[in-house]
């Protein structure tokens, strides 16, 4: 340790390198105001870069060469900032030049428990060190486990695993198919056909695609799974015409929508809803892949609603960054599914589930929702104080920690902004929504520093032109 105080002491201004020279465990074992020292060397922005244009802080050498080497070998399905991350803290990131960033996009609503945390780390390595893959021919306890707490804690009496959210609905588009097969004798009768929304995501995937709005995400894919209806996101009358029995075999809806533009549903449209699929024994499915598990600082969504789905889809944050999916549904759809109808090859293996044991038992205590809840309703209100007066501005909205700030021009400038100032957010909507969906487990202080720092960054948008 001594050695290490001596390296602080003679050059603080190469301590940014210091996590990498020190190696990880070192690096945790320093006491924190060691740290702290070597953070505010490597994360503050010199006053050079805070005036450079958004987005054009200078890159390393080391994330240059990251950018080609991505560029000759990966197929160029994502347009990514140029961040070249080496690892995360609580609810920091840290680049390969030590650079730390303040993170509320928690890898797109995955990372609840934020980075390192000890009980999520103890699982996976114990059960890594046990057992970590095995068919689902065969049982496991952790399977079985994970199921157990999702059907005790929600509406649900059975569960399915997938690997991934685009997969959990694909699933519950075959599950809703053969649902309404198995209730009808007569081909004829069967009701074949999807509802899905304005401003949907609902995954990549064909059958998913199908049902996600965005026509640029569908377009270059066509056909895709016929008989898919859009209708406005909210709007009861347009629902209650179009859900038919006979035709209509089930209506996709997110509670609160996220890559859409973080909309929420009223109660009086979901239970709208669910009266005319219940009308025409349609099934519900609510899509809480992003806005599930704690989210909102409920356990589920749909808690908030008070309306309760036949099927629900999860994913994002059930394994604590490990890749997971599952369709939560009653035994009334259950019963419709047979062996061999349905399956996956990596689903549910006692890796990903005894992980998904621990985030789940954490996310589900009452005093960890609550405190989600409370988070969410200071930062909304930090939020609409500091940057209500600005004329971009047209709303700040969300429930919990999944909160929108929608502008009135493209987001993109701010974001960068923010980027280049050690804080990491996401878009949504047309591009004109800022959405901010951090690690639950973050604190009001960091919430206050991410405010400032949008904040601050908010005249980038000073020479943007309307939408
Ligand atoms: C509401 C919703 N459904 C489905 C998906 C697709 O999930 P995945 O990317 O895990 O396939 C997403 C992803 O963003 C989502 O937000």
């Amino acid at each position: 340790m001594t050695s290490v105080q001596a390296f602080f002491g003679a050059a603080v201004c190469a301590s940014k390198d210091l996590p990498r020279l020190l190696g990880l465990e070192q690096w945790k074992a320093l006491p924190t105001a060691c740290r702290q020292i070597s953070c505010v060397s490597s994360c503050l922005v010199s006053d050079e870069q805070q005036k450079a244009a958004p987005g054009s802080l200078a890159l390393s050498a080391k994330t240059k060469e990251m950018i080609e080497r991505e560029k000759k070998v990966l197929v160029r399905t994502y347009a990514r900032a140029p961040v070249f991350l080496a690892r995360g803290e609580g609810c920091k990131l840290y680049d390969v030049d030590g650079r730390e960033y303040l993170d509320l996009a928690a890898g797109i609503a995955v990372n609840s428990l934020g980075y390192g945390d000890p009980d999520w780390l103890k699982a996976v390595v114990e059960q890594a060190n046990t057992l970590t893959h095995v068919s689902n021919v065969y049982y496991s306890e952790a399977q079985v486990e994970l199921a157990e707490c999702l059907v005790e804690c929600s509406f649900a009496d059975r569960v399915f695993f997938t690997n991934s959210g685009t997969e959990a609905n694909e699933a519950a588009i075959k599950f809703a198919r053969k649902y309404q097969r198995h209730s009808h004798d007569n081909e004829a009768q069967v009701a074949t056909e999807f509802i899905s929304f304005s401003n949907s995501f609902h995954g990549r995937t064909m059958g998913a695609l199908a049902l996600t709005s965005k026509e640029s995400y569908r377009l270059p894919f066509e056909p895709l799974m016929p008989g898919v209806k859009f209708i406005e996101y909210g709007n009861i009358e347009s629902a209650k015409k179009t859900i038919v029995s006979g035709k209509t075999a089930a209506v996709f809806v997110e509670p609160i929508q996220g890559e859409g533009g973080i909309y929420s549903a009223t109660n009086e449209f979901l239970r709208a809803l669910r009266a005319a699929c219940d009308d025409a024994g349609a099934l519900l499915i609510f899509d809480e892949v992003q806005c599930g598990l704690g989210r909102t600082g409920h356990l589920w969504a749909y808690e908030t609603f008070n309306v309760l789905p036949d099927m629900m889809t999860l994913a994002k944050p059930l394994a604590g960054g490990l890749p997971i999916g599952a369709v939560l549904t009653t035994e009334k759809v259950a019963s419709a599914i047979t062996f061999g109808i349905h399956g996956s090859t990596f689903a549910g293996s006692p890796l990903v589930c005894h992980s998904a044991l621990t985030v789940l038992k954490k996310i589900k205590d009452p005093s960890f929702l609550s405190d989600v809840a409370k988070k969410g309703l200071y930062l909304k209100e930090l939020l609409s104080k500091k940057l209500g007066a600005n004329p971009h501005v047209k709303e700040v909205r969300g429930l919990g920690l999944i909160v929108g700030i929608e502008l009135d021009v493209a987001a993109s400038p701010v974001i960068d902004a923010c980027r280049d100032s050690g804080l990491l957010v996401l878009t949504a909507g047309k591009g004109n929504v800022i959405r901010l969906v951090p690690p639950l487990i973050i604190s009001e202080k960091e919430l206050k520093q991410a405010a400032d720092i949008i904040e601050n960054c908010l005249p980038a948008l000073d020479n943007a032109t309307a939408f």
